[in-house]
């Protein structure tokens, strides 16, 4: 039997959690939410969620991981093995669907890193990206993709499919290696790289002209906007995604650390640098948008986007007009391939250690499958239509799946495990002694579990709900509903039942624990 892996140290850890939780969410997706949230006001929801739910659920996927020494199906089970499913469930659904896609779209990176050398799109970005690239069903009058088309296939687009497989095997690369030689030693390299481009890129958008008035518009706070619901569930959402959670991989990274490890500051320094990022990244953001909105003598509104338009649409115009353009796309679409794959390679991780710790199995052998199997997979995402499908998909899956783990983890946690033992063993590393133990024990884990039991599945439970009525009253994004079902519901229910499959297979000798 294969020796279960280890960092080889805690900053390979931190590194690695850092890399998985900091990816395109942080960069495309904040800003925008912040700006349509009420700017600096956002801040104020947006630290509760952190503190509330983000930092709580961290620490709790950190102390489960490290205390059982096991993977999300394995850590589940020893609660109940009625709950190993769930388990199961996180890392499929996030391997087999949020990855499958998201390599995708780091794919698109790729294609757009050559494209920033020649401006390739000319001057119409939007048309370039949908008609050209994409080429998917185009409603002329919309100036949009044609949601109702989901179903007309016209065959692969091959660069998007090259870029795909190039990047799978970038992950299979780096996987292959193992969690010391090949996780650590690739975020040890990646994570530096990632740090310099980003401040180079926020430190260059910051001297172009009108900057400031872009830099005004996303931290204006509007307080009015604090008392709307909507605003706090998206604070919860992003917190969710952003860091990584419900999706397995923070239960199996912090398996693989030294017995010995501060659960607790580890928790605080993740959570922290996570936030930190996004929000110095929205800085950057605003910075190219403000210089936009100021050269073609428009109001912030028409320039502002986030997500696929931020990227592929509005960037590309910004990288024409910028001095210097050509450099800034290619460090940009760099920044977003790093960002991506240290994300990816943390949930075929979590993955591989499940299955490695439910059959005995030789760990390269596991990696190779995933990954031909997830490669597999991607290729459904990169024909004309596949920006359609992985809109539906995407969607299904964060907001229902993401979320759904999330809530049944915090209660089957906070009410069903003896948490004085998840308690203790976060305490035993912390040497503290006296006042400072007891402070820690009444004051700190009181409250911890507090959110965990409530906060957490309440905040999450409004959320979800508040989606389903919204599901209800209009199929999403006009999507013909076939398409919803297929592709939505369907994903959800087959990788349940994959789920269950697996957690009905027997553990092989001694793997119990
Ligand atoms: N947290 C990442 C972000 O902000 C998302 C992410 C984490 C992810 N792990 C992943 C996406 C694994 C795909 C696969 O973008």
């Amino acid at each position: 039997m294969e020796q279960r892996s280890k960092w080889g140290t805690n900053l390979g850890f931190l590194l690695a959690a850092i890399g998985s939780a900091v990816g395109l969410g942080n960069i495309w997706r904040f800003p925008y939410v912040a700006y349509e949230n009420g700017g600096g006001a956002f801040l104020i929801p947006y630290f509760v969620a952190l503190l509330t739910a983000g930092i709580p659920i961290l620490m709790l996927e950190f102390a489960l991981g490290h205390h059982r020494e096991a993977s999300a199906p394995k850590a589940f089970r020893h609660i109940d093995p009625k709950w190993e499913w769930l388990g199961w469930w996180a890392v499929l659904f996030v391997l087999f669907g949020i990855s499958m896609y998201y390599i995708v779209i780091i794919g698109w990176c790729g294609n757009y890193m050559l494209f920033s050398l020649t401006n390739a799109w000319g001057d119409d970005p939007n048309a370039f990206f949908f008609t050209k690239f994409l080429q998917v069903p185009f409603d002329q009058a919309e100036q949009a993709p044609a949601g109702d088309q989901v179903w007309s296939l016209a065959g692969f687009r091959w660069p998007i499919a090259i870029a795909v497989s190039l990047i799978w095997l970038v992950n299979w690369a780096i996987a292959y290696g193992g969690v010391e030689k090949g996780i650590e030693r690739a975020v040890k390299v990646m994570m530096p790289i990632l740090f310099l481009i980003t401040v180079t890129i926020i430190a260059w958008a910051l001297t172009l002209e009108g900057a400031g008035k872009g830099i005004r518009h996303y931290v204006t706070p509007d307080f009015d906007k604090i008392t709307d619901l909507k605003v706090w569930i998206a604070a919860y959402g992003q917190i969710f995604f952003s860091l990584s959670l419900g999706f397995g991989i923070m239960i199996a990274y912090s398996s693989y650390l030294s017995r010995n490890a501060n659960i607790f500051k580890n928790s605080l320094i993740v959570g922290f640098s996570n936030s930190f990022y996004e929000v110095c990244a929205g800085f950057g953001v605003f910075s190219i948008l403000g210089y936009m909105a100021t050269r073609q003598n428009c109001d912030i509104n028409e320039v502002v986007s986030d997500g696929i338009g931020l990227a592929f649409v509005a960037y590309p115009k910004a990288i024409s007009i910028l001095p210097g353009g050509r450099a800034f796309g290619f460090l940009f679409f760099l920044l977003l391939i790093i960002a991506g794959i240290s994300s990816t390679i943390s949930i075929i991780e979590a993955f591989t250690a499940a299955v490695l710790d439910k059959f005995s199995l030789s760990r390269k052998k596991v990696i190779t499958t995933i990954c031909v199997l997830g490669f597999l997979g991607s290729l459904l995402f990169t024909t004309n239509v596949g920006l359609l499908w992985l809109d539906i998909v995407d969607h299904f899956l964060n907001q229902y799946g993401l979320i759904t783990v999330g809530i049944v983890e915090a209660l089957v946690v906070g009410w069903l495990y003896r948490t004085d033992l998840l308690k203790a063993h976060i305490v035993a590393n912390l040497g503290l002694s006296g006042t400072r133990h007891k402070l820690f024990n009444y004051v700190v884990l009181q409250l911890w579990m507090y959110c965990i039991r409530f906060v957490t599945p309440v905040a999450l439970g409004i959320a979800i709900v508040h989606s389903l009525i919204r599901e209800f009253a209009t199929p999403y994004a006009g999507y013909p509903i076939s398409g919803v079902i297929v592709l939505g519901v369907g994903w959800l229910l087959v990788t349940h039942i994959f789920a269950f499959g697996l957690s009905g297979l027997p553990w092989r000798e001694q793997a119990e624990g």
